[in-house]
């Protein structure tokens, strides 16, 4: 095997180091976490947008190209004919040093060739809208040098969708302006739109171009544009075609001197009537103020400063030392900052993800909430009432939403009859991080629509009875469209490969098709409910519209029903060693002993084991058994086996995919740690801890970058399954509910620092050689020091536990405001 590694952790920076350009895959970051957004590779590949990257697409990028990830924000440097790069593309002049260090929110890129070092640091200053590039030339050698310095942006023209599909349009359209130093990308700016983008130097330019051909010649590649290869710029003006941005500058250095060059890539929208300044000349004013603002090396310095203090705050909040430095890196910087990364993209862009596709989805978001309800809570409260309000009054939901106008999105509409559970499960994350009971006296209308105002509450019980209200012939929750697996179509039937399966006809009329995942999200996310309701009459006393509600009622009613589902499943759901995954439209098994391919799938395991359903009577250790037996692999745990070699219509899209792959027994990420927490449920804290660590990113880092492919610093959605060609090779990095659940796993139930209504409760689920380890944590403007002894090397329990000195009765550490020891001995 190729052992080959591209780069390495910087533990003290919080940075991944790579040290070879030619990665098995471009290694990405993301800059930006409010409103500015950037993709940015390890070659400085990528694009940038403003909120939304089908909309406001700023700059242009080529997914699935040749060369791969060609199309950034480049710099040329000619050194009396030598040209290249920092970041070693476009040009791929072999360089004499290079170096990339992703960080939190921030890139820099440092190349250098013949006694040239250049350097540039990528980031959004926070509540910025662009993206600053401070360029850092140093001259190391011994003579003067005379650099011709090219910058280089190509604008992408808004909507992502169109820019690459209306060119009987779009090469009409294009409009630039020059002025000073800095470039205005202006493309239908004098019909319906109010923004602009611009591309600025803080020093005197010596030439520009602002069309593409022109620049590059129009059988060249970025590799070789013609001016930059002469050293001479043509200062030309786009009238259409492609329209780019580079600044021409001449540097001449002495020995050992340095210079900076600060770039900024902005975005600007103006008032109606502030948009001209003369006829089709724009209003500059916004872009040179933040130009301005940024035009020193001090301000921008300090800007960055900035940034990092936001980051050290944020991580601040929980950080464990264990003594295992991979397990303390992933919980204390890259696995949260994944967890941020997902919350700002949701699943649309990452170099997987082309940015036009889907907009937010009912059950991601949800998910996601667990991830970063610790670090930003204010804007999981915002992001839980933009959620339930594009749900319907029967508690069914739209699967997904626009961010933008954060409507339903009527193309896909609802019918996945998982989706209602997760509002349940976000709010509850929510209320117990925050104590902030008050989000449920919220009023919160169905489907955006005026007048339907009802209290986040009320959203919750109707979420609750979506489920009671649809269940089938086993009284188990019927499907729908499909579960958690948006794959598993039991309704479709689908014979026409043109049509979506998410989205077809949908024969749901006389289905038995039910689903044993939605029975075991039910009775978790349905004990939260009762366990919500029974604690509710202490919290409502300042509240307006929960005041005249049967609690109590409603807690038995809920509780009776949760008991049924647990009874259902054990009388139809259990298959012997295992949990069934389904019944199908007939009424036949799906996941059984009895079937040929998929007799086992991680869902129902994950689920029902997480649930506790049968644990005293020993199923929930026998379905653990089954799944290491059975699912497990070298990689992690794929999905389902064996896998599908064959379509079989009444399964759908699960079947449509080659073996090991995606939903058809790939190792889908996101749902191995529902089975790690089914472990920590079973107390078997080395079973938990050896699934856990198979798809850390820190422990495939170690040794196997080449295989894995993808980057290393974070969790992918699907890493190839046993049944695969090349078993362990990622795919799909970055915007994947892993990174949640991974969260999840690790803080709540290895480690067990779970936020709960009166304060923190103390779980671990260790395995038994886990030594002694230190958690702080920020909880409710209080502090909490947590130290986790294990003299006795158990796996779980806690024998004993003290607060500033004095016993706890039980493993909950009260809230209180101050800070606070805590000791705990496990036994
Ligand atoms: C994707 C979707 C998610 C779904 C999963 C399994 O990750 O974003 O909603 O649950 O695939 O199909
Ligand atoms: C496809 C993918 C699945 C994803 C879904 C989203 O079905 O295989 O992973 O959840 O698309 O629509």
């Amino acid at each position: 095997m190729d052992n080959k590694r591209y780069g390495h952790f910087d533990d003290q920076h919080r940075e991944y180091v790579i040290t070879d350009p030619q990665t098995p895959w471009p290694w990405i970051n993301y800059l930006g976490n409010e409103d500015f957004f950037s993709l940015i590779s390890n070659t400085a590949g990528g694009y940038s947008f403003y909120k939304d990257a089908k909309f406001r697409r700023l700059t242009r990028y080529r997914y699935n190209g040749v060369p791969m990830d060609n199309g950034g924000r480049y710099f040329y440097i000619n050194d009396g004919g030598t040209v290249w790069n920092p970041g070693w593309k476009p040009c791929k002049t072999p360089l004499d040093s290079y170096e990339c260090r992703h960080g939190m929110n921030y890139t820099r890129i440092t190349g250098s060739k013949n006694g040239v070092e250049a350097s540039v640091l990528f980031f959004v200053p926070l509540h910025t809208w662009a993206e600053v590039q401070k360029l850092t030339l140093t001259n190391n050698s011994n003579e003067v040098k005379r650099l011709k310095l090219f910058s280089f942006a190509e604008w992408c023209l808004w909507n992502a969708a169109t820019d690459m599909e209306n060119f009987q349009r779009n090469f009409s359209t294009g409009e630039v302006e020059i002025e000073d130093s800095i470039i205005y990308h202006k493309t239908e700016y004098r019909e319906r739109r109010n923004h602009y983008a611009f591309y600025g130097v803080n020093v005197p330019i010596q030439g520009y171009d602002t069309d593409r051909e022109t620049f590059v010649g129009l059988y060249n590649e970025f590799a070789n544009p013609d001016a930059v290869i002469e050293g001479r710029p043509r200062n030309s003006h786009a009238h259409g075609w492609s329209p780019i941005a580079s600044h021409y500058i001449e540097v001449e250095l002495q020995p050992g001197e340095s210079r900076d060059y600060i770039f900024l890539l902005g975005y600007v929208e103006n008032k109606q009537e502030e948009k001209f300044i003369a006829p089709q000349v724009i209003n500059k004013t916004q872009a040179v103020a933040m130009m301005a603002r940024f035009d020193s090396s001090e301000k921008v310095d300090a800007a960055f400063a900035e940034l990092c203090d936001y980051w050290d705050n944020l991580l601040n909040i929980y950080t464990a030392n264990t003594g295992n430095e991979k397990l303390d890196r992933m919980v204390n910087v890259w696995n949260q900052y994944q967890c941020m990364v997902t919350f700002c993209m949701s699943r649309s862009a990452s170099f997987f993800e082309s940015g036009i596709g889907r907009g937010m989805g009912f059950r991601d978001s949800n998910q996601d909430l667990v991830g970063f309800v610790h670090l930003i809570p204010e804007r999981a409260r915002e992001r839980i009432i933009d959620i339930a309000s594009t749900q319907f009054p029967d508690g069914g939901c739209y699967h997904q939403y626009q961010p933008l106008t954060k409507r339903g999105n009527n193309d896909i509409g609802g019918g996945f009859n998982d989706d209602p559970c997760w509002l349940i499960f976000g709010t509850v994350a929510y209320i117990k991080e925050t104590g902030d009971f008050s989000i449920l006296d919220e009023m919160v209308p169905f489907d955006n629509q005026p007048g339907t105002e009802v209290t986040l509450f009320e959203h919750l019980r109707v979420s609750f009875n979506h489920v009671v209200n649809n269940l089938g012939p086993h009284s188990l929750p019927l499907i729908g469209r499909a579960d958690w697996n948006d794959c598993l179509n039991l309704n479709c039937f689908s014979w026409d490969p043109n049509e979506s399966f998410q989205t077809t006809e949908n024969k749901t009329e006389g289905s038995q098709a039910e689903s044993l995942m939605i029975a075991g999200l039910f009775v978790v996310t349905g004990k939260d409910y009762v366990e919500l309701c029974k604690i509710l009459p202490d919290h409502i006393k300042a509240m307006q519209n929960l005041k005249d509600i049967d609690f109590a009622a409603e807690a038995d009613r809920a509780q009776r029903h949760v008991d049924e589902m647990v009874d259902a499943v054990k009388t139809h759901g259990w298959d012997g060693e295992w949990y069934l995954r389904a019944y199908d439209f007939y009424g036949n098994k799906i996941g059984s002993d009895e079937c040929e391919e998929g007799k086992i799938f991680i869902e129902s395991q994950g689920w029902c084991t997480m649930a506790g359903i049968g644990l005293e009577e020993g199923l929930v250790e026998r379905s653990l058994d089954s799944v290491k037996e059975r699912l497990e692999c070298e990689h992690g745990i794929v999905l389902n086996n064996p896998a599908f070699t064959t379509y079989h219509v009444e399964m759908g899209e699960i079947s449509s995919y080659p073996e090991g792959y995606k939903e058809n027994a790939g190792i889908f990420c996101h749902n191995n740690p529902w089975v790690i927490i089914g472990e920590t449920v079973a107390a078997r804290g080395d079973d938990a801890w050896n699934h856990y660590k198979k798809i850390l990113p820190s422990y495939v880092e170690e040794d196997r970058q080449t295989l894995h492919k993808v980057e290393p610093y974070v969790n992918c959605q699907m890493v190839a399954g046993k049944d695969a060609y090349r078993p362990g090779e990622g795919k799909n990095s970055w915007l994947t509910g892993t990174a949640a659940w991974m969260w999840y796993t690790v803080s709540e139930f290895i480690l067990g620092i779970k936020p709960h209504y009166d304060g923190l409760l103390i779980d671990p689920c260790l395995p038994k050689t886990a030594h002694d380890y230190t958690v702080t944590r920020r909880f409710r403007g209080a502090e909490y020091e947590i130290h986790v002894s294990n003299p006795n090397g158990v796996s779980k329990g806690v024998a004993k536990m003290t607060v500033d000195g004095m016993p706890v009765e039980g493993a909950v550490v009260p809230a209180q405001p101050g800070k606070h020891i805590v000791e705990v001995v496990m036994g």
